[in-house]
């Protein structure tokens, strides 16, 4: 083995060695086996790319309340701005969305070349999405609305080939066994010990009824849950619920904050038992990839995921597709959020930059599904992905020289455009223990090309 490779597995193994792991258990209250793993997993590591859709009453106030412009997130004012109760509920009564269209929200997430779909069925304000048989804080009974959301989008997304999941809020600010004790300070306990002793009774009583419907009465096969920080939720709990749900559903996909193992913002799982199926890194894409876990970066276009309408921070369409590409050359999925008005509709900037994916996608998407990371150290001029035979070189800064520097030890036979479809050979230079492939002087794609380097055998 030459030195340069030797050196590379070490930084390697220093890397996985160091890493949080999300997959080390295989205890039937925690994890699946590693068999029943790889099979419900499959379609979830092909598809790479899925949206995330914050919505719910927080898209009325928008951001705003009581003439004051709220500094932080938008699905947290109620929290944030210190809304009481009996005002946060004045909200349901005005939800009636006239242009939601689940299917035009679902055309325009697989035009971007999403596979997935992950919505709130409620968020921590405790507003559901759905007809609650436990509940008549929801769509049905406290909103003029009386649509059932997740049934529409769940049809929708049958129609179009698109998987459905849900995003669950384990605190709820709304139910009194649960966060509305704290009125107006839902949130608190988020760092003391304050928990609410009835808590038990809405996790048996509430909670695990709401889940039920959700695996019953609809196609859901991802189940995102969030709030799991609350001191009153316990990791013995989340082991019961994990249970719970894979009884009932054995393909049902979960993220670990079902369990209290997340650390931060970074998602992954510290070392011990958690429950789970992946890691969850929120705002922002880990350096590499961790051997024998699956994440997926959720991310905002803006900086909410609840609809803000002055919020106008957009991410560029060139930042997005660099994520994606980054995330997926790194072995994870991009879940990418919009925060939809509350008449139905989309941000138009959402819309613009999903179109922009879609056109890149529509290109390029041979990169994207089912690739996972590649062995080879990340270049400078971007990311490398692969899959089977093939590795795909993804050129964020096109080479002036026209040389494209490849990793040395990668045994090249072939190379070409991936846009071009009469797969015109490139020139591969292999002399003086450098690897180089011939590129056109322009770069077929401005934000980013990619190259097929086809390996021997
Ligand atoms: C954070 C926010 C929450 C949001 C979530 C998405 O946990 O508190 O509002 O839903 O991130 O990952």
């Amino acid at each position: 083995m030459k030195l340069n490779n030797l050196l590379l597995m070490a930084v390697l193994l220093a890397v996985f060695a160091c890493q949080p792991r999300q997959r080390t258990n295989s205890s039937t209250d925690g994890k699946e086996t590693a068999e029943a793993d790889a099979d419900k997993m499959e379609w979830w590591r092909d598809a790479r790319f899925g949206m995330f859709i914050h919505w719910g009453l927080y898209a009325i106030p928008a951001g705003e309340y009581n003439g004051k412009k709220s500094e932080r997130i938008g699905e947290w004012i109620m929290n944030h701005e210190q809304i009481p109760l009996k005002e946060y509920e004045k909200y349901a009564a005005q939800f009636n969305p006239e242009k939601f269209d689940a299917d035009e929200w679902v055309s325009i997430l697989k035009d971007a070349g999403m596979k997935y779909i992950v919505i709130t069925s409620k968020h921590h304000d405790g507003f559901c999405l759905w007809d609650s048989k436990v509940t008549e804080y929801d769509i049905m009974d406290a909103s003029p609305f009386k649509r059932d959301i997740l049934a529409e989008l769940a049809e929708a997304c049958k129609k179009h080939g698109i998987h459905f999941g849900l995003y669950h809020s384990i605190m709820d600010w709304h139910h009194p066994q649960a966060q509305a004790i704290w009125e107006p300070n839902y949130n608190r306990g988020r760092n003391d010990t304050v928990t609410n002793p009835e808590f038990p009774l809405y996790f048996q009583n509430y909670l695990k009824p709401q889940l039920e419907e959700l695996i019953d009465n609809y196609p859901t096969e991802i189940l995102w849950f969030d709030g799991e920080w609350i001191p009153a939720y316990t990791t013995e709990m989340a082991k019961e619920l994990y249970r719970f749900i894979i009884d009932k559903n054995p393909q049902m996909i979960i993220n670990n904050r079902i369990d209290k193992g997340r650390q931060g913002m970074s998602g992954f799982d510290a070392e011990g038992e958690f429950a789970g199926d992946f890691g969850t890194p929120e705002q922002e894409i880990p350096d590499t990839g961790v051997e024998g876990v699956d994440w997926e970066s959720c991310m905002t276009m803006n900086d909410t995921w609840g609809y803000k309408y002055f919020d106008d921070n957009w991410k560029s369409e060139e930042r997005l597709i660099h994520n994606l590409i980054d995330i997926v050359s790194k072995g994870g999925n991009f879940l990418l959020n919009v925060g939809p008005k509350a008449d139905g509709s989309f941000p138009q900037a959402s819309i613009d930059r999903l179109k922009a994916m879609g056109d890149w996608m529509d290109k390029y998407s041979e990169s994207i599904y089912g690739t996972t990371s590649s062995p080879f150290v990340r270049p400078d001029w971007g990311r490398y992905t692969q899959k089977d035979n093939r590795i795909y070189a993804h050129v964020f800064e096109w080479p002036k020289d026209k040389k494209l520097v490849i990793d040395a030890s990668a045994k090249i036979a072939k190379a070409w455009l991936l846009n071009d479809d009469s797969k015109k050979p490139l020139e591969i230079d292999k002399s003086g223990g450098n690897l180089t492939v011939a590129v056109p002087a322009n770069a077929p794609d401005e934000v980013a090309s990619v190259i097929v380097l086809e390996v021997e055998d």
